[in-house]
């Protein structure tokens, strides 16, 4: 059996997310785990809250509250989102458990033996009104390298450099937006990134499968400009995991906390740690996932992100994992994706701009979102959601092609043959002709999927489910029942067979409505078509179904229109 480890982008604690973070990382991420399990893999599918740093600290001091406890709500909040959205984590961890401070901590220690880790002492900003150092988030100034304004002390969200606060041009407070900034001596380690430099170029090299996003921008950051460049990876704050090698003080660094990057990617182990524990098992239950050494060598590793994730993923996670000298398991293949854009402009948190996962459940159920944001995936481009799109689509391909068959195919047969599958009449031309062609579709869906090609595997599926309606409409039962009774029967008899088999290959998409389908056809086997022909034969004559309420509701063009008012202003 096949077996999948599957990580999505941890997201930041800091408030909800929006549908453009929720599309880059964990949906996707979540077909994927869906879809590898409707094949029959062992799949661990893990995400997490990212919740030290500086995005933690701002936000609760914003909410006035304790930053422990401003976290663990947070949790809670997401939580319950992400079970909205129906995202089959097998845990979804928090990257200030105990476990991660521990395997944050032997990281650290193994680095700093391997010679990877140097002490320097070293100018920080400080705010003289604010009375601290300013890292990363705490500071905003202009990106060096490309210009744009409102660039942070860690990272360019515009060009994805990763910054050091010293760089920014004009830097000032995210605080106060103080200017009385100064260089202060602070005692800091850095991963020293750049000895490792050929091993990385040669391991980035190695993975050819890569998408060109993905390798695009991990041999930018390696090979252009100043290349690889060492890392700081500790700050002057006070919440995050404590600077220890082990369980070691490290001398010179008392009060100090790693940095949210160094940590954050280090949770993709602690998660499946913390679901061992959750879950009454012991190390070698996570370790068989995660240490070649302990059973993971036979796994393959998926990790989900957005394209402002890259480098730390293709750079510095991977030099954390070879330069500890222990046999942990690499990332085999990274999915990237470029950005969602909203209704003209960018979707952005800090400015509550756009649709966020709380407001998206409370107007549509999840199946709707799921479908329009994966079948839109910003896979080789950045993407755009416009509400006439979104009504177009959930229209169409939800109401119109999958919704209104199901509907059609059911009423029919129980106002002509009542509620059970009919007996009598066989496939003829039509009905094979259906079949083969669902075969070759099918395959061609599969092989998008096993690929993580977003896009082509939702045009291939609704390019399913449209053969199935074109074939309804030119059998048209209706009119056979009226002349050859026996005729009608069969067609319909195929006709309901294939809404178990559009429900199990449109799990991974929409699993609500999936289940709902099957539900209704009482169907016991929902495994994988692996000959369509005989699936299409698994409701027998006398099979009793129901006829399911509506599955989707089309959106009117003043829902429409409400919609698109409420959510054109800045969220509360
Ligand atoms: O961009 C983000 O939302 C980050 N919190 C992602 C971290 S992914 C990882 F490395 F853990
Ligand atoms: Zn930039």
């Amino acid at each position: 059996m096949a077996r999948h480890l599957i990580t999505s982008a941890i997201p930041y604690i800091n408030g909800i997310k929006h549908l453009g973070n929720l599309v880059g990382s964990q949906l996707p991420a979540d077909l994927y785990a869906r879809y590898q399990r409707a094949r029959g893999s062992e799949v661990l599918f893990l995400c997490a809250t990212d919740e030290h740093g500086t995005p933690a600290e701002l936000a609760a001091a914003i909410a006035g509250k304790d930053v422990a406890e401003y976290c663990a709500e947070m949790w809670s909040v997401q939580k319950k989102l992400s079970d909205g959205f129906h995202l089959s984590f097998d845990h979804f961890g928090r990257s200030s458990s105990e476990q991660n401070h521990r395997l944050t901590q032997h990281f650290a220690g193994r680095l700093h033996e391997a010679g990877l880790v140097d002490e320097v002492m070293e100018k920080q900003i400080y705010s003289i009104s604010d009375g601290r150092f300013l890292p990363d988030r705490y500071i905003e100034g202009t990106c060096p390298s490309c210009g744009y304004e409102k660039a942070r002390g860690d990272q360019c969200e515009n060009c994805t450099r990763q910054l050091d606060p010293g760089d920014l041009i004009n830097p000032k407070s995210a605080i106060s937006g103080a200017t009385d900034l100064e260089l202060r001596d602070t005692r800091h380690l850095y991963l020293k990134q750049s000895h490792m430099r050929d091993q990385l170029n040669d391991w980035i090299d190695s993975m050819t499968e890569w998408p060109i996003l993905t390798t695009s921008i991990a041999k930018k950051w390696l090979n252009e400009g100043e290349g690889l460049r060492d890392r700081g990876i500790t700050r002057d704050l006070e919440w995050g995991i404590p600077v220890k090698r082990g369980d070691e003080d490290w001398p010179g660094m008392e009060g100090k906390v790693f940095y949210v990057w160094f940590d954050a990617p280090i949770e993709y182990i602690a998660c499946a740690s913390e679901w061992t524990a959750a879950n009454g098992g012991g190390d070698a239950d996570w370790e068989r996932w995660w240490r070649t050494d302990k059973g993971a060598e036979d796994v393959h590793y998926t990790q989900f992100m957005g394209k402002d994730n890259v480098p730390f993923h293709t750079l510095s996670f991977p030099i954390t994992i070879i330069g500890s000298g222990e046999p942990w398991k690499l990332v085999d293949y990274i999915k990237s994706f470029n950005y969602l854009n909203y209704d003209g402009g960018q979707f952005s948190t800090s400015l509550g701009r756009g649709i966020f996962m709380d407001q998206a459940l409370e107007i549509l159920p999840a199946d709707y979102w799921r479908w329009w944001l994966l079948s839109h995936a910003p896979e080789n481009s950045d993407s755009e959601f416009t509400w006439e799109n979104f009504q177009m689509s959930v229209n169409k391909d939800l109401a119109d092609v999958l919704g209104n068959y199901v509907s059609r195919v059911t009423k029919f047969c129980r106002s002509k043959f009542g509620t059970e599958v009919p007996s009598g009449g066989k496939w003829d031309q039509s009905e094979f002709a259906l079949a083969e062609e669902l075969s070759h579709r099918l395959k061609a869906y599969q092989g998008h999927m096993d690929a993580i090609e977003v896009r082509k595997a939702s045009a291939e599926l609704r390019a399913m489910w449209v053969a199935g309606n074109e074939y309804l409409q030119s059998a048209a039962p209706w009119l056979s029942f009226r002349t050859d009774p026996e005729k009608a029967a069969g067609q319909i008899r195929f006709a309901l067979n294939l809404i178990p088999f559009y429900a199990i290959v449109s799990s991974p998409f929409i699993p609500s409505t999936s289940a709902a389908m099957l539900n209704a056809m009482n169907l016991i086997d929902q495994s994988w078509p692996g000959d369509v022909k005989q699936s299409l034969s698994a409701l027998a004559a006398g099979h009793v179904f129901d006829v399911p309420e509506a599955l989707f509701a089309k959106i009117t063009d003043s829902q429409r229109e409400d919609w698109q008012k409420r959510f054109s202003g800045r969220r509360d």
